[in-house]
């Protein structure tokens, strides 16, 4: 279809970040709101803005109508208005090489106001991120804040990403079935929201957290490949790469193996990338949970940067450091990075470091810079000789040893490698980095309170050969789970899942629930499993973090049109918010002491 079908409208005849040098001479109509107004007397621009970019208009007795100048005379930020005029090269030192557009104008004949606008609460302009107005300003008046051409931008990519998911996932067989909103409780490990029944007085939907249970359900049915650009919600602590309502690319296959889900999921995700101008090249390495941990000290680790965390343990068991035995002796581990060009560092800044570390609750590090008079730092005298060799250390390194048990070494070194990579002037060594990490262990403890939880969720099939010790030793079992990592964040995640009914009661029961909770809340799962149901797995790709990644935004909020803020508010519409006595007495539901009545006011 010509430019011309597609932009034209009863309103205008093309989109105004459309034209450049060869629709010079053109007489087109455009549409679209004031950007900007440059008022010189005589001559008047003003920088035209619709979807598609932004076009300088001028206004010129010699062209333009006398009443249509008057008009460009008074117009204001943001005033939506119709213009006609012919599309005209500007002359060599008027052109803007930083515009799509910046080689024309249009020299405007006549201009229709089709709407005055109020002074805008926020400037709407391209700013970088240190000028825009505070974030809380920005999303209580969004419909201004979305007219930013970034924000535009990004949302037209996250159309495109869904759009291009769509078309990989049908080519390859899956069918797009919706699944629904209001369920019963999903466990993906969060707080469910609650949902009041008005017919059911006392009875309760809950809001899906994933639909994970209905795709599994439709494997068992027969549909063989499901897919479903699904919204989720989940009532948990917020961070900036998580909303209580989010979207994944959720899909599901039956008869298949790991292999077969790396393999779509590759697919889709290279031809998502290549929409992004990012890079994805299949096949994507892979390692276990248990590798990634034990080099990396973190199930998502970023690969864009080399080094790994090594065991220091033999080389220092016996130092002088009483510390660095003691903990040795307590079953602890030394483990430790060797920063490369990390010596160059300053005092402050290995301190710096030692406080991402401390955060996880490492009591400190030991460190020391590796340069040609030998090691200097406080870690230096406990060092034996030929240190260097064995631990494969360089001259100009820095290390940086935490000492300990597993689980505190590991979230202290994951935390301290970036930002020591970084700082020691290291380059990423890619700019993107996949990764599949598979093979998580089917549960964790609560350490809070004690009990097992699931690693992922309950539905998760155990390593086929661990089985046995489901019960004596749960905690040592691993899974077919696996997970997408992109430049150290997890994009998405899945398994193979229990086929057998018989297997799926064994791990509710391990997980500490009764048979009656068993049937109560799976019931209607294991009457499927027990149908016929296929082997199968899949996985959920979070979609806002996969568009806000390859944006590079630094928050969902810049990928989501109405997003909520870390609070869970919207700020837009004001959600959430009271109800009237009348609503609460249709749902035969009182608001407790604590709660907010209709007026806002805490009830007594
Ligand atoms: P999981 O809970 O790991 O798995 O979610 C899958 C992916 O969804 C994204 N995600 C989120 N994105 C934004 N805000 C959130 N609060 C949020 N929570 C999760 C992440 C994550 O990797 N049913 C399983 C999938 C399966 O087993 O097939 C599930 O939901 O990118």
């Amino acid at each position: 279809m010509s430019q011309d079908r597609r932009d034209r409208t009863g309103y205008r005849t093309r989109m105004a970040g459309t034209l450049d040098a060869e629709s010079g001479g053109e007489t087109v109509r455009l549409t679209g709101w004031v950007h900007r107004r440059r008022d010189l007397g005589g001559l008047v621009f003003v920088d035209l803005r619709d979807r598609s970019g932004l076009l300088q208009l001028s206004f010129d007795a010699d062209y333009t109508d006398t009443e249509a100048l008057e008009r460009a005379h008074r117009l204001g930020s943001e005033d939506v208005i119709q213009v006609e005029g012919v599309v005209t090269l500007r002359p060599p030192e008027a052109r803007n090489p930083e515009l799509a557009t910046g080689e024309v104008e249009l020299q405007v004949r006549s201009l229709t106001l089709l709407n005055r606008a109020r002074t805008p609460a926020i400037p709407v302009y391209r700013a970088s991120d240190e000028e825009l107005p505070a974030e809380e300003l920005r999303l209580r008046h969004r419909h201004l804040d979305l007219r930013r051409p970034e924000l535009q931008e990004n949302l037209a990519l996250r159309h495109r990403l869904v759009l291009a998911a769509r078309n990989v996932l049908d080519r390859n067989g899956f069918l797009e079935i919706e699944t629904p909103i209001l369920t019963k409780p999903t466990p993906e490990g969060a707080r469910d929201y609650i949902v009041p029944s008005r017919v059911h007085p006392g009875e309760f939907y809950a809001l899906p957290q994933s639909p994970q249970i209905y795709k599994q359900i439709l494997m068992t049915a027969g549909y063989d490949r499901y897919f479903q650009i699904a919204r989720c919600f989940r009532d948990e602590d917020l961070r900036a790469d998580r909303q209580p309502e989010f979207t994944q690319i959720d899909l599901e296959a039956a008869f298949v193996e790991p292999e077969d889900i790396f393999r779509w999921v590759e697919e889709l995700m290279e031809t998502l990338a290549r929409q992004a101008g990012r890079d994805a090249q299949p096949p994507f390495p892979r390692i276990t949970h248990a590798q990634a941990m034990e080099r990396y000290g973190t199930d998502r680790p970023d690969l864009r940067f080399e080094l790994e965390i090594r065991d220091w343990t033999e080389a220092l068991a016996d130092s002088e450091s009483n510390i660095l035995r003691g903990a040795v002796k307590k079953g602890g581990r030394i483990r430790g990075l060797a920063v490369p060009g990390g010596a160059a560092l300053s005092r402050r800044e290995v301190e710096g470091l030692e406080g991402l570390a401390k955060a996880q609750g490492a009591p400190g590090l030991f460190w020391t810079k590796v340069q040609d008079d030998g090691a200097s730092g406080p870690l230096s005298r406990f060092l034996p000789e030929g240190f260097r060799e064995g631990m494969g250390v360089r001259e100009g390194d820095l290390v940086l040893l935490a000492a300990g048990p597993d689980s505190m070494t590991s979230p202290a070194l994951a935390a301290v490698r970036a930002p020591a990579v970084r700082a020691a002037g290291g380059e990423e060594v890619r700019r993107d980095a996949w990764l599949w990490v598979t093979d998580f262990p089917l549960f964790e403890r609560d350490e809070e309170r004690g009990v097992l939880i699931p690693g992922h969720h309950p539905f998760v099939q155990p390593h086929p050969g661990e089985l046995e010790r489901l019960e004596t030793a749960p905690e040592r079992v691993g899974s077919l789970a696996y997970d997408l990592v992109y430049n150290g964040a997890e994009l998405g995640s899945g398994s193979v899942r229990i086929h057998d009914a018989g297997l799926q009661r064994r791990v509710l029961q391990v997980l500490g629930l009764s048979d009656e909770e068993i049937q109560r809340k799976f019931g209607f799962l294991l009457e499927a499993l027990e149908s016929g149901a296929p082997p199968h797995g899949g996985i959920a790709l979070g979609m806002d973090r996969i568009a806000k990644d390859f944006v590079g935004a630094a928050s969902l909020r810049d990928v989501i049109a109405f997003p909520k803020t870390t609070a869970a508010r919207a700020l837009y519409e004001g959600a959430p918010s009271p109800v009237t006595p009348e609503e609460l007495e249709g749902l035969k539901l009182k608001v407790q002491e604590g709660g907010r009545g209709p007026d806002g006011s805490e009830t007594a």
